[in-house]
């Protein structure tokens, strides 16, 4: 009786611990679904959690990046066992699985806004005009908060004209967070946080950003200027999205850059990792012979950069790629690497995807070399300087379901082919630039946007969002 007891009670356990598991791989599906790729593919078991392979699956790779220079890279033999090799990635089954996303009735929202304008901004407070008071060191003399403070000079043309050191005379509060700080909890001990951070503005140039978990648990009405800008982080009305700083190209070809969108080598290009499952779609469009260079590697996780080089074998934590997979990511680098970043910026149009998070460099990096940005699969994203940049004037946005070579491809060769529409794009773009790169006497450009942004809110000018 006894035993029979201890028997069931360990059936249970073995049951819940199925299910555990069970709604960690829904979770984790749902994850891989929404394109968010974080952990390593073979983390989650890359032979036993994927689709079973026919008994025929190859042990080596047939794919040769040569074959890539002259034809579409998908009707490539052996291209597309490394996708689902490495990636698991099927585009018809991804296409039906959008397809069957949007049917029956829509998902709920909430009826209301977290913040909204009156909620979460004070403007009867604020004396015109606009003035704004920036935290400093000796605000935060003694407190651990201290290492939190980015202490920029904001003393330049566009932002010092806005500055008071009077914070009773201030309608907004700035404070710019450092990189890497970990006491952003306590932020309500503020000088004037007022015990709800109203009119706080925190700007964060690093690409992690302020989490939305952290957000709600920390920041009460505080807006957040941030370059990682997910919907779920986002607070419409009241948070502001950053362009990233570029990393490469500060000072692109001055050549290339004044160069009209037609007198452009290629018509569409992309190069980077997959930190995103929009960019493994976007890889495979990748046809040469349509000037149309899409050209991604997998990330380090999913082939880590020995592996592919040195050591195809290698381990990683007690997991060995198959035989096939790192082969795959051998071939797969050779065509990455067979393109330069920089000879991919003479195109017309630079694809966009999201990242690691949705900011990407690569945009303020395309934009500087003249190139019309292609927003890609960027549903969860909001675009940066919003407030200021009226997107619709100087880029195209294509959901990641679109059909690359039926539709997109067709609008974008249709598209240069009117001259007078597609200079007024260009030059709409290299206006917008001055949001991004930081001015020749170091004046951070991207501050100076949110420093607008915020003068019209509170100067009673509409919004845009
Ligand atoms: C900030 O920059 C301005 C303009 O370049 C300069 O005049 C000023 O001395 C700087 N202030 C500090 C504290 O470095
Ligand atoms: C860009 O490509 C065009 C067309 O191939 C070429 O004429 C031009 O010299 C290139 N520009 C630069 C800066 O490389």
């Amino acid at each position: 009786m006894e035993s029979r007891a201890r028997e069931s009670r360990r059936r249970g356990h073995c049951v819940r611990a199925v299910a555990a598991a069970a709604t960690l791989l829904v979770a984790g599906v749902a994850l891989w679904r929404s394109g968010q790729i974080r952990w390593p593919a073979h983390a989650h078991g890359a032979a036993r959690g994927r689709r079973a392979r026919p008994a025929d699956w190859p042990s080596r790779s047939t794919f040769d990046a040569t074959c890539a220079r002259s034809a579409p890279i998908r009707t490539c033999p052996g291209y597309n066992v490394c996708l689902a090799e490495i990636f698991d990635f099927d585009e018809d089954e991804m296409l039906r699985a959008r397809r069957d996303s949007r049917l029956g009735p829509p998902p709920l929202e909430r009826a209301r806004p977290w913040c909204t304008q009156w909620s979460c901004i004070d403007r009867t407070s604020c004396e015109l005009p606009f003035k704004m008071y920036q935290y400093k060191p000796d605000d935060l003399r003694g407190m651990q908060l201290a290492d939190c403070l980015q202490p920029t000079n904001l003393s330049r043309p566009g932002i010092v004209e806005h500055l008071t050191e009077d914070p009773s005379r201030a309608c907004a509060f700035w404070f710019e967070v450092r990189e890497r700080c970990r006491v952003l909890r306590h932020v309500s001990r503020l000088k004037h946080w007022r015990g709800n951070g109203l009119n706080h503005v925190f700007v964060v140039h690093t690409d992690e950003g302020i989490s939305a978990v952290e957000r709600v648990k920390y920041f009460g009405r505080a807006a957040i200027a941030q370059g990682h800008a997910t919907a779920e982080r986002f607070v419409r009305g009241l948070d502001i999205a950053l362009g990233l700083r570029p990393k490469k190209f500060t000072t692109p070809d001055a050549q290339l850059a004044a160069s009209p969108p037609w007198a452009r080598r290629y018509l569409l290009t992309f190069k980077g990792a997959v930190t995103h499952r929009a960019r493994v779609r976007a890889g495979m469009h990748h046809d040469a012979r349509r000037r149309v260079l899409l050209v991604t590697y997998p990330n380090p996780h999913q082939c880590l950069a020995s592996t592919s080089v040195d050591h195809p074998h290698a381990q990683r934590r007690s997991h060995a790629f198959s035989p096939l997979h790192a082969d795959c990511c051998v071939k797969l680098r050779a065509h990455y690497t067979s393109y330069n970043y920089g000879s991919l910026m003479n195109t017309t149009f630079a694809l966009i995807t999201p990242g690691r998070q949705p900011a990407s460099y690569r945009l303020a990096e395309t934009m500087a070399s003249g190139c019309i940005p292609v927003f890609f699969g960027f549903e969860d994203a909001m675009l940066p300087h919003a407030q200021l940049i009226d997107w619709r004037a100087l880029s195209l946005s294509a959901p990641v379901d679109v059909d690359f070579e039926g539709k997109l491809l067709p609008r974008l060769e249709a598209l240069v082919a009117d001259r007078e529409r597609i200079l007024r794009m260009q030059r709409a773009l290299r206006r917008a630039l001055g949001y991004f790169l930081d001015r020749p006497d170091g004046t951070p450009a991207g501050d100076v946007a949110i420093v607008e942004t915020l003068r019209k809110r509170f100067s009673f000018e509409l919004r845009r969002n």
